[in-house]
């Protein structure tokens, strides 16, 4: 049993990992601001008594004795971060800084959850690790790109100069149950759109492609991650079979019986045409690929929603 700390525990992904690591019998510590995550999330585990919350913004230090740390506090979907874009810059930059110093402190091991977004619009497909990205620093979506890309840079350099033992994670576009109703990305916007009969939003032509992984498929990917040995390189953890928007607009729509209408808007800037993770340094160095299919994955999700929407 180790002592394992989540920030960001309280939100989507985090809320499944704490889940899981509870169920491997470890206690977990739950840190989180309740920006975009919420308690309801880990309601059902409230008689855990492994589990404890810790109200606290990874902005400001903190210091606990833990073993290791599964750093996710960060707003992911852009309507989030882009609410208060110093803050997502502050929680990027000083939160991981705040994290790495705790692990050095307790020499414990620490995972960043990093993003596909640190490729920017990318010019190589699909992306393998080695691909230094295509972000633009000046757009809207720069504070969440950069903010993550120095989040890595500060990992690396800890690594290098204070032999911190760490993990990097490129999560690519995920979803389940427990995504926030008002997340904006295009999963659950097309799910609840689809279920109350409203028109399914499409940008642009619907032509660009996006991957889609289950939840529990990138919490056993993290947890693989965290528990390999040796592997200070970043890698990619994500569904690496494409769909174009158009493809799951239409599986939404027959999944959920619905006789909404597609409507066209224009694409949003640097909204990227396509992004595919090339898995192949998580299938090899920890034997992991993802297991649900789309359609599986969104009949388990539909529900959730459904619900949420009552
Ligand atoms: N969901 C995806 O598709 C995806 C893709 C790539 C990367 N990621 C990364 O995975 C992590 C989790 O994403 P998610 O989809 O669960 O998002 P989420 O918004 O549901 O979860 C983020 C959690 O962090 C908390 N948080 C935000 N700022 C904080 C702060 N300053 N201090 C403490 N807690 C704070 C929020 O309240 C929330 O509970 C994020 O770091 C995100 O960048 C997610």
């Amino acid at each position: 049993m180790a002592r394992i700390l989540v920030t960001g525990g309280a939100g989507f992904i985090g809320s499944h990992l704490v889940e899981f690591l509870l169920k491997e019998g470890h206690e977990v510590l739950c840190l989180d601001n309740y920006f975009t995550g919420s308690r309801e999330n880990l309601l059902h585990l409230r008689d855990q008594p492994r589990l404890e919350m810790i109200r606290h913004d990874v902005v400001e230090p903190v210091m606990l004795e833990i073993d290791q740390i599964y750093h996710l506090a960060c707003p992911a979907s852009p309507v989030h971060y882009q609410y208060n874009p110093v803050k997502t810059i502050k929680t990027n930059v000083l939160g991981t800084l705040h994290m790495l110093g705790l692990t050095k402190r307790v020499r414990a091991r620490i995972l960043l959850a990093s993003t596909s977004e640190i490729y920017g619009d990318p010019l190589e497909h699909p992306q393998r690790e080695e691909y230094w990205g295509n972000v633009n620093c000046l757009g809207p979506r720069s504070c969440y790109d950069e903010g993550k890309r120095v989040a890595e840079t500060l990992m690396m350099d800890y690594h290098r100069q204070n032999r911190v033992d760490i993990r990097i994670a490129r999560i690519f576009n995920t979803y389940g149950p427990r995504m926030a109703l008002n997340d904006g990305r295009v999963v659950s916007n097309f799910i609840v759109q689809a279920l109350s009969g409203k028109d399914i939003t499409i940008y642009g032509e619907g032509k660009q492609t996006r991957s889609f992984c289950y939840v529990s498929d990138l919490v056993a990917g993290l947890v693989s991650l965290m528990n390999c040995e040796e592997q200070t390189e970043p890698v990619n953890l994500g569904n690496p079979e494409e769909f174009t928007i158009l493809e799951l607009a239409h599986k939404v729509l027959a999944l959920t019986k619905s006789a909404s209408t597609l409507v066209y808007k224009p694409l949003p800037a640097d909204d990227p045409v396509r992004r595919r993770p090339d898995i192949s340094r998580a299938k090899a160095k920890l034997g992991w690929q993802p297991q649900v299919l789309l359609e599986e994955g969104l009949k388990a999700t539909i529900p959730y929603f459904a619900e949420k929407l009552k």
